[in-house]
């Protein structure tokens, strides 16, 4: 007796193991599916209602694109990218972590600020390796829109009404809406002079990622979450108290256009944002309906950017929603939409000549604009009416074309009603177009 393991065991064993999706990275099953499409499409809506276009960059960028765009010192560059070097060619490259700084790329590198400013729009994966939990995954999806080559106060109000029209759109409920203004880069040098010195000066209480975060980048010390330095960022120098006269006057416009809009929103001077391109303007909205990860939608001007990415130098303003969270949300303000029929009709039929007919039928019906679903036997046994008119009735759709033996040797089928009156009645093989679009059309009227 040997109790070595046979190899060729082990082999067969490993094939059969099941092999499960990454961490963190979620499949769209098709029960959800219908309601990421009711979102996509209030999303459609409402970009062309303001005159955004929509622009697509790759998934796959050169890891300096956000090094460059997002910062070096920020959580997205310095820990959550996956960044990797073509096995070929040694390029760096990463997976984009959020859309502007990508978006910005392509903007420059096709010059499409040539022929003046641009609202663009954009939706798409995003990868991020965060610790997963509920409303945050390490790949999620952002719809953002891009305001490129506007200067003044009423493009930042602008988009902001959008997202409170989407808000409104979608039936959310319990969204706030948090505003700064993080001025210009010399008003928040003075700024940053005052707030090394303050921490300096409490340096004990600073954890060790804010004291490094001191010689680095002391801003983002205000982002901490570190329940022990709140009370000591609470004291800290605020940034608004810095602003000149210019960057006051730009941020009491929004203020003033949200406010005409009956748009009420809470200045948060804290509001900093995890990325290194915002000037002026920034905003979140905020929901406590989520838990922990309750930003539905973050965004703001980046003046700054597009010149950094080698672009001639032109303003910009944008903000992007995660729409897991928001589709989370409108699952709990109730606002989801009911999930809707496969089909209008379901196809039955006893295999043979009916299953010819009945193939022959669905692609008519089908040309016609009619969503039919055919039976197909699992097994490749035909099945009984009875096993097919279960599946009929869980597909959702509203009439049953049942073509057996019978039917087939007079020439017909029968339509029956599967929502209202669950009537069944002949109707001429040949006719059944005609007979379900009238179905249809009487049922609506
Ligand atoms: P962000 O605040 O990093 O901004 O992300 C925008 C939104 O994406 C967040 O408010 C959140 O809803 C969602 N989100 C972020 N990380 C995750 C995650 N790990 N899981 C699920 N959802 C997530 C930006 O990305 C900027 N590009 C926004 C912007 C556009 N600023 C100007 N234009």
């Amino acid at each position: 007796m040997t109790d070595q393991i046979n190899p060729v065991k082990v082999q067969k064993m490993q094939k059969m193991q099941k092999i499960n999706g990454v961490r963190g990275m979620n499949d769209l099953l098709p029960a959800d599916a219908a309601q990421w499409a009711h979102l996509e499409n209030v999303l459609r809506d409402l970009t062309r209602a303001y005159g955004y276009e929509f622009l697509r960059t790759p998934i796959v960028e050169a890891t300096a694109v956000f090094q460059r765009g997002i910062g070096e010192v920020t959580d997205i560059v310095e820990k959550e990218m996956y960044s990797f070097e073509d096995r070929l060619n040694g390029e760096q490259l990463t997976l984009r972590p959020e859309g502007t700084a990508a978006l910005v790329r392509s903007v420059v590198e096709n010059n499409l600020l040539y022929e003046g400013p641009k609202r663009l729009w954009y939706t798409g994966p995003m990868f991020r390796h965060e610790r997963p939990q509920r409303g945050r995954y390490r790949q999620f999806h952002q719809f953002g829109i891009e305001a490129l080559g506007f200067a003044g106060p009423e493009i930042d109000a602008e988009i902001i009404l959008m997202g409170q029209r989407l808000w409104d759109e979608l039936g959310l409920i319990g969204v706030r809406l948090e505003i700064n203004s993080l001025g210009q880069a010399n008003e928040r040098a003075e700024h940053r002079a005052a707030l090394v010195t303050y921490f300096e000066k409490n340096a004990t209480q600073l954890d060790e990622d804010s004291q490094r975060r001191l010689v680095t980048n002391p801003l983002r010390i205000l982002d901490s979450k570190n329940l022990a330095m709140q009370e000591l960022i609470e004291g800290a120098p605020k940034l608004l108290d810095f602003l000149g006269e210019e960057s006051l006057k730009h941020f009491d416009a929004v203020q003033a256009l949200l406010k005409a809009n009956n748009i009420p929103c809470k200045i948060n001077p804290r509001l900093v944002r995890g990325l290194d391109y915002y000037n002026l303007t920034v905003f979140e909205w905020i929901t406590e309906e989520l838990g922990a990860q309750g930003t539905i939608a973050g965004g703001g001007r980046y003046d700054p950017l597009i010149e950094r990415m080698g672009g001639k130098a032109a303003p910009a303003c944008g903000w992007a929603m995660g729409m897991e969270r928001v589709l989370e949300l409108m699952k709990v303000s109730g606002s989801l939409p009911e999930p809707s029929a496969q089909c209008d009709v379901f196809v039955l039929h006893q295999g043979g000549e009916t299953l010819t007919a009945a193939v022959i039928v669905a692609e008519r019906m089908r040309s016609a604009g009619i969503d039919v679903i055919l039976f197909c036997s699992p097994d490749g046994q035909s099945a009984s009416f009875k096993s097919q008119m279960k599946k009929a009735d869980s597909s959702g759709a509203a009439y049953a074309v049942i073509i057996g033996p019978d039917e087939l040797s007079k020439n017909e089928a029968q339509l029956k009603d599967l929502r209202g009156s669950g009537q069944q009645r002949a109707i001429p093989l040949d006719g059944v177009v005609e007979a379900v679009i009238d179905a249809i059309v009487g049922a609506t009227e």
